[in-house]
């Protein structure tokens, strides 16, 4: 029996939820699987009636789930920053889903931006540091508020939390079989003390993996390579921040925000699945917001809790909708409404 912790959370999170949770339920009846989920109100409007985010007690409870399936979070009317920390980061490092996850990948080249890029063309995964770096918030005010005032921002790197994701990379890469090519991304020409240390690191452990051809780019020109030659990529390793960044340019190369999705992963633990793309408040409400992204999400979180073929089915079924059904993927100009989109994978699985 697996039992899924659900936080629909903010703005459209709810709506997008409903749809993955009927594409769930469908899916489970075909491959015949016994699960319960259990709704966590971690939400913005919780939090203005209670001032409560996520504390301790939460997460021993939500350790007692198989995975975790998340919504959006961020309400307007809740200063920017408490919620991010206060649900979103606060379980990421609780429960210690020290790898975010997050494939790009074109299901239908008319809704990619870049000018004759194929399909196959735009097909790689980031595996982004998920607990340390510029996230770590180390960090200290000097003089706060005077002409002398100082901000400092730590990003802070350990051997261990290096490791152990430049690991999980070469193994994800391995795993996934394609070019058999991982690309570390850094600025190690700028930021000599941490992207040495990443460097050090995935030059050492590459050791173990001569299968692997690696390969090393800038930040920066990562960025110029997503638009220019995308096709150049299969796994892409590199920290917390950059990681951020560089996954909502991936979005938008794949169709947008409204089919990108991702995993926080604990390979040892509870992991948690969202859709990248925040809370879209204008469209709250209106059964407009494209819910595949959530529905990709879904289709993680079951190829990690071991359901790989009801995993293969709901991507399968996204692509068939993808590529015969929808006029676009952006709120709105899909043709269909949220729940029509929900419905149209379930009678494509
Ligand atoms: C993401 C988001 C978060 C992040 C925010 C909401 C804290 O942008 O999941 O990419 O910066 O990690
Ligand atoms: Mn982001």
């Amino acid at each position: 029996m697996y039992r899924i912790a659900v936080i629909p959370g903010d703005g459209t999170g709810p709506e997008v939820v409903r749809e993955g949770l009927k594409v769930l339920e469908a899916v489970a009846k075909k491959f015949n699987f016994p699960y319960e989920t259990k709704i966590f109100d971690f939400s913005g409007e919780r939090y203005l009636k209670t001032a409560k985010t996520v504390d301790d007690k939460d997460i021993e409870e939500l350790k007692k789930y198989s995975a975790i399936y998340l919504g959006a979070v961020g309400h307007p009317d809740v200063k920017p920053g408490i919620l991010e920390t206060g649900v979103l980061l606060k379980i990421r490092f609780s429960l210690d889903q020290y790898i975010n996850l997050r494939p790009v990948k074109l299901y239908n080249p008319k809704f990619c931006p870049l000018k004759d890029k194929r399909a196959e063309d735009i097909d790689f995964v980031v595996v982004r540091e998920n607990s340390e770096g510029l996230y770590k918030g180390m960090g200290e005010f000097r003089n706060k508020g005077t002409q002398e005032e100082i901000a400092i921002q730590i990003s802070y790197n350990t051997r261990k939390g290096v490791e152990r994701c430049v690991r999980y990379a070469f193994e994800y890469c391995r795993r996934r079989n394609k070019k058999k090519k991982l690309t570390l991304c850094g600025k190690t020409n700028v930021l000599t003390y941490a992207w040495d240390l990443w460097e050090r690191t995935f030059y050492e452990v590459a050791r173990e993996y001569p299968d692997i051809s690696c390969d090393y780019a800038h930040v920066d020109a990562t960025t110029m390579w997503f638009v220019k030659n995308p096709e150049w990529f299969d796994v892409i390793v590199t920290d917390n921040m950059f990681g951020d960044i560089i996954t909502d340019l991936g979005a938008m190369i794949q169709g947008g925000m409204g089919i990108a999705a991702g995993g926080n992963i604990n390979p040892e633990g509870v992991s948690m699945f969202e859709p990248i793309g925040g809370s879209a408040p204008k469209y709250t409400g209106k059964n407009v917001i494209n819910p595949l992204a959530a529905i990709c999400a879904l289709g993680m979180l079951l190829e990690n809790i071991g359901e790989e073929k009801a995993a293969k089915a709901v991507e399968d079924a996204v692509i068939k909708v993808v590529q015969t059904k929808l006029k676009s993927l952006a709120a709105g100009k899909m043709g269909y409404s949220t729940s029509e989109v929900g419905d149209l994978i379930v009678e494509n699985l």
